[in-house]
């Protein structure tokens, strides 16, 4: 294991690319599953997320060949085989597997995903959602077995705006027989990056990104090529860590339409944010003031970007209220936060947080986005090395983070544990 070391106190200046979305990656990449002949995609995220869904694939007897970015994906020898533990205990999208290999094979067995564990996380929307296409779930010893002889389009209005469930209805739907209607649709970009893939490779699918989409089934799907959309929050968490050490960054590879939220937020507390065709340049500036931030579902503030907000928040005058209406305890980072001397009282579903210096000390990452806000905060101290645990965490969804910071001034190195 390794730790990772930062002696901070140094702005971020320069250029950071971003790379593709790991959660339109982790979907696309078992969407795959559906076709019967190759799909490429291109623009892939180089994190471990994607790595364990490539060896996924082969263990169902794919063939994945992996160059840099880009994946060929061979799904025409694919079988449903049931799988248990092992790889998909690793990350919780494994999940969509579900979906994919009950539309392709009309039978799943996959245990209970794994992965970030912030707090429970159900799956009765995708269950349901399974369930109105006509198929029957069982849960047999922490594994959820789905068969269906045929599976039916039907409407399935989702009691919450589910990303997960939304793609996973997708996935399943675009191969079963008639109209498919979901209501209370999700529409982060992720869900239309899989519908655009899904309609290269031959389905029907209308609507995604609003919330009501309609999918009607077709008999079979075929490969394509695909480029995965930027990484939107992989790229505000470089906006807020540009703030936060008073950086002047330009993140590239971006779609700004994507940012808005963060933009809009940044914007309002001082930070000089310039938005331009694929990139957005910012500026940080000497005072902040203080912000209300509200975490909701998209195009509202990300909650996968709440912790690294947090920890720009101890860096403004005042007391700023930062609060979670996607999760309802997602805070596992403030202790650590705290040990670093940040001024943070959790009530219910709210932090509320003092701006006040911080100083280096140990601390772990409990889960991928508590690690980006350590990470923040190590950067914004100016005496001593600050020193996270649980990175492997982080390498799950944050690509060339160290050589992106070192190319951007900071000092950060891995060092075994
Ligand atoms: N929910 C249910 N029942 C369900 C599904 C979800 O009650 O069947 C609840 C959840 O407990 C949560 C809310 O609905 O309160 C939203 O969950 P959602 O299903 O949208 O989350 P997800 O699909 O499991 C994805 C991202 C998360 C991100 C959330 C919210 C992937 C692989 N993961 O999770 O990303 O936080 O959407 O935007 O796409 C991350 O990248 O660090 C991460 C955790």
């Amino acid at each position: 294991m390794e730790k990772l070391m930062i002696a901070g106190g140094r702005p971020l200046i320069g250029t950071v690319q971003i790379s593709g979305a790991k959660n339109s990656a982790v979907a696309l990449v078992p969407a795959a599953i559906l076709a019967e002949s190759e799909v490429v995609l291109d623009n892939l995220p180089e994190i471990n997320d994607v790595a364990t869904y490539a060896d996924i694939m082969t263990e169902l007897g794919g063939y994945v060949e992996r160059d840099g970015s880009t994946m060929r994906i061979d799904p025409s020898r694919m079988i449903s085989l049931p799988m248990h533990n092992g790889l998909v205990k690793k990350l919780r999208a494994s999940y969509y597997l579900m979906g994919a290999l009950l539309g392709r094979f009309g039978e799943a067995t996959i245990g209970m995903p794994g992965g970030c564990s912030f707090e429970p996380r159900p799956i009765d929307q995708h269950i349901k959602g399974f369930e109105a296409l006509g198929a029957t779930v069982t849960n047999d010893h922490g594994s959820v077995h789905i068969s269906a002889k045929e599976l039916r389009g039907a409407k399935i209005y989702l009691d919450v705006a589910s990303v997960g469930a939304t793609i996973n209805i997708m996935l399943a739907a675009s191969r079963a027989k008639g109209l498919t209607i979901i209501e209370n649709a999700a529409k982060e970009p992720e869900i239309i990056d899989v519908a655009t893939l899904l309609n290269a490779m031959g389905a029907k699918i209308k609507g995604a990104g609003t919330e009501s989409i309609r999918i009607e089934g077709v008999d079979s799907l075929h490969g394509c090529r695909h480029s995965i959309i930027p990484d939107r929050i992989q790229a505000g968490t470089y906006m807020i860590a540009a703030a936060a050490t008073r950086g002047n960054l330009l993140i590239d590879n971006v779609i700004p339409k994507h940012m808005e939220a963060v933009t809009a937020k940044l914007l309002e507390m001082g930070v000089e944010v310039q938005e331009l065709d694929e990139s957005i340049r910012v500026i940080g500036k000497p005072e902040y003031t203080q912000a209300d931030v509200k975490a909701l579902i998209y195009p509202g503030f990300a909650t996968d970007l709440q912790s690294p907000m947090a920890s720009l928040l101890t860096q403004v005058n005042g007391v700023s209220m930062l609060t979670d209406y996607v999760y309802s305890n997602r805070f596992k980072y403030v202790p650590e936060l705290v040990r670093m001397g940040a001024k943070i009282r959790v009530e219910g579903r709210s932090a509320l947080i003092e701006g006040s210096k911080l100083n280096a000390a140990k601390v772990s990452a409990s889960d991928l986005r508590a690690g980006a806000a350590l990470v923040i905060a190590g950067l914004t101290v100016e005496d001593g090395v600050t020193e996270i645990t649980g990175v492997e965490y982080i390498d799950r969804g944050y690509d060339h983070l160290v050589p992106n910071l070192l190319q951007l001034g900071a000092e950060v190195w891995r060092q075994a544990e």
